[in-house]
């Protein structure tokens, strides 16, 4: 690409900065309300919405307040949500994540009763449904505990249906398991599910970022912690070999995440994929960090925010998924 030069004073770039007209008019990325996705905390047992506090304005809700907060999510124009289940029991399997009556599969039907103007994603673990909360089945790997990537392949795949049997009309697997996408696309296919689509967490590293999720979704690890299959902060060529392979694999959209920190992550992602719809996640560390300077005055919020979704936009991602979603909803229309 040849850079378009020109001398001063012929060329000035102030010139279509003057007014905000001019600069809107301009502006190579937008923020749009059909950008977002809104995670949604489900939990089986009963009683009044919970709210997270590291994650000020998040709660876990339970089925009976799903109709409200799904409708207030149509009327402010979000048409797409991303939902974890805190199921009533755990075990060393995660069976709640695909038993036909557990947590999630319950809040798809529910959610698709309430209405069709909704695309009801699904994340795809096991860290919110075991007892020691790895995102897989967890055996004696080389002498020490780990989670069993083959086996996990196995229950992931049970999972998926369970999700697609409910109604699910995205399955994002996001627990970094060698051979998920595949072990997923092909049990989906099998079970006549070949029309639903697989968003792959292909690019998750393993970060203190996702702290607040953890008491969110209350899915900390037990023990140790998942450097053995999220992503060294450090590797940035080894995320174009996560996406090579998942889209092989047939994964039909990528995510990269957290996202403030690891925008050249998606910026070459969507470089070396075109055509391939890349999404950002904005994760509950990126969000507590923002809400809590806000809240200590320090900066101003609705401008740090939508300077960091922008910045999402601008690196090139199609979709953002952001606790932010409904606030951000809410300035865009005012
Ligand atoms: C489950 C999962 C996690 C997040 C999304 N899916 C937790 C983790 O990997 O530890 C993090 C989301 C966030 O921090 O907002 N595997």
């Amino acid at each position: 690409m040849k850079l378009i030069v020109g001398n001063f004073p012929r060329t000035r770039l102030r010139r279509l900065r003057r007014t905000a007209l001019l600069r809107d008019w301009v502006a190579e990325s937008r923020l749009q309300v059909t950008d977002f996705i809104a995670p949604i905390f489900i939990k089986a047992t009963p009683g009044p919405k919970q709210p997270i506090h590291s994650m000020p304005g998040c709660y876990q809700i339970n089925l009976n307040d799903l109709e409200a907060e799904v409708q207030s999510l149509i009327a402010l124009g979000i048409k797409a949500v991303l939902l974890f289940g805190i199921p009533a029991h755990k075990d060393e399997s995660g069976s709640d994540s695909f038993e036909s009556d557990g947590i999630i599969q319950q809040a798809v039907r529910e959610i698709k009763r309430i209405s069709q103007d909704v695309l009801v994603i699904t994340d795809a673990c096991f860290c919110e449904y075991t007892t020691h909360g790895h995102c897989g089945w967890i055996a004696e790997e080389a002498g020490v505990p780990d989670v069993s990537n083959d086996k996990t392949l196995e229950l992931l795949a049970k999972q998926a249906i369970a999700q697609a049997k409910a109604g699910a009309d995205v399955i994002a697997p996001s627990g970094m398991i060698d051979g998920m996408v595949g072990a997923i696309r092909k049990a989906l296919d099998e079970s006549g599910y070949y029309y639903i689509p697989i968003l792959s967490y292909a690019v998750k590293y393993a970060s203190a970022f996702y702290g607040p999720f953890r008491e969110a979704a209350c899915g900390a690890p037990a023990f140790g912690d998942r450097k053995s299959y999220q992503m060294d902060p450090a590797n940035g060529e080894e995320a174009l070999r996560e996406a090579y392979l998942d889209l092989k694999e047939g994964s039909d959209m990528l995510m990269v995440k957290p996202a403030i920190g690891y925008l050249d992550v998606i910026y070459r992602l969507v470089q070396t994929f075109p055509g391939v719809p890349v999404l950002a996640y904005q994760v509950s560390g990126e969000f507590a960090m923002l809400k809590a300077a806000a809240q200590a005055g320090w900066l101003d919020e609705q401008r740090v925010v939508l300077e960091h979704l922008i910045a999402m936009k601008r690196a090139g991602a199609r979709n953002i998924i952001t606790y932010y979603a409904k606030e951000v909803a809410k300035w865009l229309g005012e």
